[in-house]
């Protein structure tokens, strides 16, 4: 019956239906919530024999919700499904507590002292801090590059483990060509002298498996934090990790050691959000276009940037059609008159929220040097692009004549 739903019926389709038997749940049409800490066996036998299929790494077995529970197992099932149930042999995914524990459990269950990470700058700042934690603490060696050509010139010995991606950056709106990338780690997988596999982890919390796919132009892991588009609607914190069934086995293993799991009401939550996220996206990406439109206009705006308004035949516009099929809701750009002006601006905003966070319904307005990005040293964020008067909008699904009637007027009084 789920085999038939995967031929049958498309994403958006699979995305409301895929993974939940009604006649498991007394024919509810939707899920229940399962808040049960504990699940119960018929017999000594069958406890014992859920404990074995555990051991063994099976996943689906009911015993202990920090293990795993219904509405996660039908979440993470839907979400491989109806995004990578077409294109992957065997796709899973694994929800996590927060986008944060989704990237430091993928770190941990793949990363020894002394492993080299290749990382593109720049990058998330908590992203960014722990891996500078991970620098410290364990030892692992850290080396930036800033797209897929300084790859290329890179000799890396077999410490090389990981290279981790956020294409498009975060709050630089730089595309990073995910399949040369995939192909970099290939070639050095195909010369490592230890049989290991040379890894490639894409962030993807900017774009979403809806309008950008890692997977399916070659790296092995996608991480978001749903906390942002695949949340949607700013009301919870979570993660969630892709991948092909040999690549999550040892990051789930690890979740349940370390207890990363996520509450059924979340997990509710979140599936509620997956129903409308083809639409919500295709909203978002419609409003930044007006958005940015107006703002390329704007003589008190500079350096904008929008995976929309790329310059026609430039390597950004190609490697953009390329990997993604549409821009989200993002947009940057610096006001003019520097820090003073850009924090007049933001005081002056009444619908668009001055908060960090990105991806929601409502629209968000957020000031990265002094916030997401404080932690990164103030040289090396100049270095990065990220000025003291840069802003990061989150266009959101409101009317976007309202949403661009907010920005001029606090633009005009910048
Ligand atoms: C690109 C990106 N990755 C990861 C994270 C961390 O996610 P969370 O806040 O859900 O832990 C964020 C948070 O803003 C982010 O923007």
């Amino acid at each position: 019956m789920q085999e038939e739903i995967l031929h049958r019926l498309r994403p958006e389709s699979i995305a409301i239906h895929y993974g939940y038997l009604p006649q498991l749940s007394e024919g509810s049409a939707i899920p229940p919530v399962f808040d049960s800490t504990t699940y119960i066996a018929k017999s000594a036998q069958e406890l014992e024999r859920k404990f074995i299929h555990l051991r063994s790494g099976r996943k689906g077995e009911l015993v202990y919700s920090r293990l795993g529970q219904p509405n996660t197992q039908i979440l993470e099932e839907r979400y491989a499904a109806t995004f990578y149930g077409s294109t992957l042999s065997e796709p899973e995914s694994l929800l996590t507590c927060s986008g944060m524990e989704a990237l430091a459990l993928t770190f941990d269950a793949y990363l020894r002292p002394g492993d080299l990470v290749l990382y593109n700058e720049p990058l998330y700042g908590g992203t960014f801090g722990h891996l500078k934690w991970l620098e410290k603490r364990y030892g692992i060696c850290l080396q930036s590059f800033k797209n897929a050509d300084d790859l290329a010139e890179m000799n890396p010995s077999d410490a090389l483990k990981l290279i981790f991606l956020e294409s498009p950056t975060n709050p630089t709106l730089e595309e990073v060509d995910i399949e040369a990338c995939a192909a970099f780690a290939a070639r050095h997988t195909s010369m490592r002298s230890d049989n290991l596999q040379t890894l490639l982890v894409v962030d993807n919390t900017f774009m979403t498996p809806y309008l950008q796919q890692p997977l399916s132009c070659g790296a092995h892991i996608e991480v978001h934090s749903a906390t942002k588009y695949l949340g949607g609607h700013g009301d919870l914190v979570a993660g969630v990790i892709f991948g092909n069934k040999k690549y999550i086995a040892p990051i789930r293993a690890l979740r349940s050691q370390r207890g990363g799991t996520i509450d059924a009401r979340r997990v509710v939550r979140l599936a509620k959000s997956l129903e409308t996220l083809a639409m919500r996206m295709q909203r978002h990406c419609a409003n930044a276009t007006q958005v940015a439109l107006f703002l390329s206009k704007h003589p008190n705006v500079v350096n904008l940037r929008f995976l929309g308004m790329l310059p026609e035949h430039s390597e950004q516009f190609r490697i953009h059609h390329k990997q993604s099929c549409g821009t989200s809701g993002m947009i940057s750009f610096e006001v003019k008159g520097g820090l003073k002006a850009t924090r007049k601006f933001l005081n002056k905003l009444r619908m668009i929220m001055l908060a960090v966070s990105l991806g929601a319904t409502h629209s968000l307005a957020c000031h990265p040097a002094v916030t997401t990005h404080s932690g990164i040293p103030a040289a090396e964020r100049k270095r990065m692009g990220i000025p003291n008067n840069l802003i990061r909008l989150s266009v959101g699904t409101e009317h976007y004549a309202d949403i661009i009637a907010d920005i001029e007027q606090a633009l005009d009084s910048a």
